[in-house]
């Protein structure tokens, strides 16, 4: 690994990479240019050439080619690790043995969605009546067809297969870039296609609308080698330069959203693509910005993503907020159809998420019955558990407090209940826990096994295994044999006490990863809670 990074670094120069995104004007023996991240008011983004560093003096981070990249684009040490030797022309593969012929297998993979693309693309100009949907329909104009490089899948199953195995392509290598159905045809017929594109503009999938009203609307490539939806951020590619620039992005729900506000030219739109929001996708976005503007509908499943959201963004440092005002339009890209300055006026016109997710609540639930006030203090104290500043809990707590003419002191005895943050860090329930669990439990079976009228009070099943009971009969040679049988006694209450201490937190640790798995599911969750609180008290 370090072998690969130093012969990148011999090829490129800190100040090229860095100057791809940044001005940089000689300092003496130093370059300085304005922060990506930052809104300094003069220059404080320094590259030193000897060093092969830099630093951001404004927004207080520095490092070498790899991290710039990492953190400029928003992606991983080993995104950026192939990005850069891409650019310096060294072929990874040659570096990382093991790993050569998977690296082998990606690139041929991209080429061949680089060629299904272009396949779609001219499938798209030859079918009249597809040209009028995405045209006319669908409102798009050639300059988006092509920076998006929206396709067109034709009806028959073998068109774009027979068309790779041409190529050279075969059915193992289509079916793992994801273009197969189970029967070995072509996965996606008489749709529009839009490709997927990964942060560098390599094609990794496509997500393939219906030209008409039929079920699915949507279908999207499976998990592939290249494609991950839990990390996917639909339009990040042609977004991310306007985020970087503007200092926001805005998240959109439905991919053709992002599409739409691009050429309305909102262009700081992208998408979590057919997925809820996880933390990866918050923390990709990040690294670009901390203003993230959240465009969900106003539905109840707007509300629980938008839940969900603030629950995530908690640890990240991110600014989140809510762009609601779509004018009575069921989504931006309707909301575009009548204007596209009616969403270039919505996405500057913002609130904090937590602000308007009590308003919802505020407007669902009746805050002059007892019963209202129970359940809207639950979900907000629930919401600002959230939240990691202390400060900004606090501003919560006393609005909501305000507002239901309590004292945030009630307020705060609720959290009894309801406040415990959702994302526990879940303890492994093997692991250390368990080797302690299992120290334990092998003294407390010699001791019943050898120890005697010691042993009288210990219930444990009886091990068959011979090899088993010779270690049993070790320890407790080399632990108990010199001890009298009252010390015995003693030792036997004291490992009992421990034996139930790490059981329970076994327990708790098990429930706790239940945790994150129901993690929409309020009532299960409620309830995984008020285990926890039980197994903690006794
Ligand atoms: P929507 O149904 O709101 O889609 O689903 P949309 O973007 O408004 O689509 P149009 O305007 O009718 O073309 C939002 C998102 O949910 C995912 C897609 O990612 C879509 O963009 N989805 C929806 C699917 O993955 N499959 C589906 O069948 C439907
Ligand atoms: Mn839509």
């Amino acid at each position: 690994m370090e072998d690969v990074k130093e012969e990148i670094k011999a090829r490129l120069s800190v100040e090229d990479v860095v100057g791809q995104y940044i001005e940089l004007k000689r300092a003496g023996r130093n370059m300085k240019g304005r922060s990506p991240w930052g809104v300094d008011r003069t220059p404080s983004f320094m590259v030193s050439p000897e060093k092969g560093i830099w630093h951001d003096f404004s927004a207080n981070k520095g490092g070498d080619i790899f991290s710039f990249v990492m953190e400029v684009e928003g992606i991983s040490f080993k995104e950026a690790l192939e990005k850069l030797a891409a650019q310096a022309g060294v072929e990874l593969a040659k570096y990382n043995g093991g790993d050569a012929k998977l690296a082998a297998r990606k690139s041929r993979m991209r080429e061949e969605l680089e060629l299904a693309t272009r396949y779609y693309q001219v499938a798209l100009t030859k079918n009249k009546s597809v040209c009028e949907y995405v045209f006319y329909k669908r409102n798009l104009n050639r300059a988006t067809v092509k920076e998006f490089r929206i396709g067109y899948a034709p009806r028959a199953g073998r068109a774009l297969t027979d068309f790779l195995t041409k190529k050279g392509y075969s059915k193992r290598e289509m079916e793992d870039a994801g273009l197969l159905n189970q029967y070995g045809g072509g996965l996606f017929r008489g749709r529009m296609m839009v490709p997927f594109f990964d942060i560098s503009g390599q094609i990794i999938g496509y997500t393939a609308r219906v030209l008409d009203d039929s079920l699915p609307k949507y279908l999207n490539t499976p998990e592939t080698l290249l494609f991950n939806k839990s990390r996917f951020i639909f339009g990040l590619y042609q977004a991310k330069e306007a985020i970087r620039r503007d200092g926001f992005v805005v998240i959109v729900e439905g991919n053709m959203d992002v599409i739409s506000s691009h050429q309305a030219g909102v262009k700081q739109a992208v998408a979590t693509s057919g997925t809820a929001m996880t933390e990866q996708h918050l923390k990709a976005l990040s690294r670009l910005t901390t203003d993230v503007r959240l465009a969900y509908d106003g539905d109840d499943a707007g509300v629980r993503a938008t839940e969900r959201a603030i629950n995530l963004a908690g640890g990240l440092g991110v600014n989140l907020s809510v762009i609601s005002d779509y004018h009575g339009a069921k989504d931006p890209d309707e909301l575009i159809q009548r204007g596209a300055e009616l969403w270039q006026e919505a996405v500057s016109n913002y609130q904090p998420a937590v602000d308007w997710l009590l308003s919802k609540y505020e407007e669902k639930l009746d805050l002059l019955s007892a019963q209202g006030k129970k359940e809207y203090s639950s979900v907000a104290m629930k919401v600002i558990s959230y939240l990691s500043d202390p400060v900004e809990r606090k501003h919560y707590e006393q609005k909501v407090a305000e507002r239901l003419d309590v004292s945030v002191e009630d307020l705060r005895l609720k959290k009894i209940d309801t406040g415990q943050p959702r994302r526990l860090k879940a303890v492994k329930a093997g692991g250390v826990n368990a080797d302690k669990v299992k120290v334990i439990e092998d003294a407390l079976l010699s001791i019943m096994l050898f120890g005697g009228e010691a042993g009288a009070g210990i219930e444990f099943p009886v091990p068959e295994d011979e090899v088993r009971l010779n270690e049993l009969s070790m320890i407790f040679e080399n632990k108990y044999a010199k001890m009298s049988v009252s010390e015995i006694k003693k030792e036997v209450d004291e490992l009992l006490r421990l034996h139930k201490k790490e059981e329970k937190a076994a327990e708790v640790a098990k429930l706790t990863e239940q945790l994150a798995e129901v993690e929409d599911d309020d009532e299960k969750t409620r309830e995984i809670l008020r285990k926890i609180q039980k197994l903690q008290k006794t």
